[in-house]
């Protein structure tokens, strides 16, 4: 009936129009960015930062590498605390991206020390062996442009001081981009709240079992090599063959990681791993 009436269908049909708008676009806008929204502890990019910033978007890293942990369980076990939008604030613009072929890097910063990354970006292969992603050597021999830095600073109005500036002219491309990555997702204090308490007493599964000594050698090569050395000499982690640890401490610290030292936590392995690595590293330990 109202199909033979265009002008009163016209007006109804633009208030279900505007009804619908409001409800799905301008109730939403008035929440976001608000107060609420805002993390104090947040803050903007620093101009060495920035700079790594903008070399990781020149040289395409978010085409292999998202920066957002969605709010599910999976991917809060995987990469730790989802991504709050108060987070993203000085991201101009921001870097979600929409394909994995490598690892969130979301909650990045501090996961590893910074000569892990220096090591890494090198060449990916040395630190985690069957990597596909690119090495980046060459980018250190490209020196910073410090006035080219402080006008960015100057348009995206992010606070920086002349020394910060002036530190840049002895830093290089690579020195950038790790101190960008260190800063990823450290800005709210995060780790330690994540680190699982372990409740119930500890048990060793495997005492005096060959087997597990061997299959703990094997993850101690792909996992902890890099760090520790291949005869746990050490590296850029601490020599391993003189440990004052009993086996529930050697079980927590391999599965929390050290959190303010820059050892990733390897609980995701789950407790069989980690408790053959434990046996292994008993096994060539002096004491
Ligand atoms: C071709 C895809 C690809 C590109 C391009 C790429 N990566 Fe990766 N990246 C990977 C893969 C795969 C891994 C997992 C294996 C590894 O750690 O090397 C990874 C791992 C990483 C890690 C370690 C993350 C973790 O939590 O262990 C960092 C940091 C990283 N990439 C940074 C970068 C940066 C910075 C760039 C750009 C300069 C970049 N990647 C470009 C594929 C890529
Ligand atoms: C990204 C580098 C890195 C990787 C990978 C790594 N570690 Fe570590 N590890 C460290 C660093 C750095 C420390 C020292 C941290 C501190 O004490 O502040 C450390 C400390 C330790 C300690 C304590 C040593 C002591 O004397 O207190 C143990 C045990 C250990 N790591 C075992 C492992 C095992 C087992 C693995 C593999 C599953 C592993 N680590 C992988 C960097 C790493």
């Amino acid at each position: 009936m109202w199909e033979k009436r265009p002008f009163l269908l016209l007006i109804l049909a633009t208030v279900v129009i505007m009804i619908g708008t409001t409800v799905t676009m301008i109730v939403p806008f008035l929440s976001i960015n608000t107060d609420e929204d805002r993390i104090a502890s947040v803050k903007p990019y620093t101009p060495l930062q920035q700079e790594g910033r903008d070399i990781y978007m020149r040289e395409g890293c978010n085409n292999c590498h998202t920066q957002t942990v969605r709010p599910l369980v999976s991917e809060v076990l995987r990469y730790g605390e989802y991504s709050k939008s108060g987070e993203f604030v000085y991201d101009r613009p921001f870097l979600w991206g929409s394909k994995r072929t490598g690892p969130d890097l979301a909650r990045l910063g501090g996961k590893y020390p910074d000569a892990w990354h220096y090591k890494h970006m090198e060449s990916p292969r040395t630190m985690i062996p069957g990597s596909n992603m690119p090495d980046y050597g060459w980018i250190k021999q490209n020196a910073l442009n410090p006035q080219m830095i402080q006008h960015k600073m100057d348009v995206l109005d992010f606070p920086y001081t002349a020394k910060q500036i002036s530190a840049l002219a002895d830093k290089n491309e690579m020195d950038a981009i790790v101190a960008y990555l260190q800063k990823l997702g450290s800005d709210i204090p995060w780790r330690k709240a994540a680190q699982t308490t372990i409740v119930g007493e500890l048990k060793n599964p495997f005492i005096g079992d060959r087997a597990a000594i061997t299959a703990g050698q094997k993850l101690f090569a792909n996992n902890c090599a890099p760090c520790h050395g291949d005869q746990l000499e050490g590296g850029i982690g601490p020599e391993l063959t003189d440990l004052d640890m009993d086996d529930d401490d050697l079980y927590e610290t391999i599965h929390n990681g050290i959190s303010d030292g820059g050892m990733p936590a390897f609980g995701s392995l789950g407790s069989n791993k980690v408790w053959q690595l434990v046996n292994f590293l008993k096994a060539r330990d002096n004491d």
